[in-house]
């Protein structure tokens, strides 16, 4: 676009549109409503399947897009806004992410083979929930900010920093890829086994990292 045009008010507009259009074309999107019958199910607290290191993925192709929208529409109708791909029995370094499930054009985030590059030395203490965990809410203390490198769903190297839900959100998932659950990190021993016990979990499932 040259400047003349850029000038304009309705042609800037134009401009960001179609931006945004390029831009949801170019990323996963998939309808954000609750499917009837998700194409993946989620395990839950005390499978072996959340236990495990996942493995790097070498190549960024079709079968791991099909693989994040799967990803992305379990997520959608259970209603979270993150999902590790362990915690659908695939142990791929890949995570998903959508703070604003309730915004339908908004992109969500796909991480692939993600890495803390750099962590805020300042704390924050923050309830999570887990798609494995349901209906668990605790307080988890983590760095409030942090900074990652990953391969975005075309291959495209990407580094973002993060702060807030989605500083938070990042490194809950990223706990999933290394088999950590965020019930691991949970300090006050009792509101764990209270939080477990009311949804039927069992606290030898739990592996504390203390
Ligand atoms: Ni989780």
């Amino acid at each position: 676009m040259n400047s003349d045009v850029s000038g304009d008010p309705l042609a800037r507009s134009f401009a960001q549109l179609a931006r945004k259009a390029d831009q949801s074309f170019r990323s996963l999107m998939v309808p954000k409503q609750p499917l009837e019958k998700p194409p993946l199910a989620i395990h839950q607290l005390g499978d072996r399947e959340l236990r495990h290191a996942a493995r790097r993925i070498s190549k960024v192709d079709e079968s791991i897009r099909d693989l994040a929208r799967d990803m992305l529409r379990c997520m959608y109708t259970a209603r979270g806004i993150g999902l590790a791909a362990p915690q659908v029995g695939v142990q791929k370094q890949l995570l998903v992410i959508d703070l604003d499930f309730e915004e339908a054009a908004n992109p969500p985030i796909v991480l692939i083979n993600p890495e803390i590059a750099a962590a805020g030395a300042s704390l924050n203490t923050y309830e999570e929930g887990c798609l494995s965990i349901p209906g668990v809410y605790l307080d988890v203390v983590r760095p409030s900010t942090v900074e990652v490198s990953f391969r975005d769903e075309y291959g495209r190297p990407r580094r973002i920093k993060a702060d807030g839900l989605l500083a938070r959100c990042i490194q809950h998932e990223l706990d999933h890829l290394q088999g950590v659950l965020f019930v691991d990190r949970v300090t006050d021993e009792l509101s764990l086994n209270e939080g477990l016990q009311q949804q039927g979990f069992e606290r030898q499932h739990v592996q504390s990292l203390r």
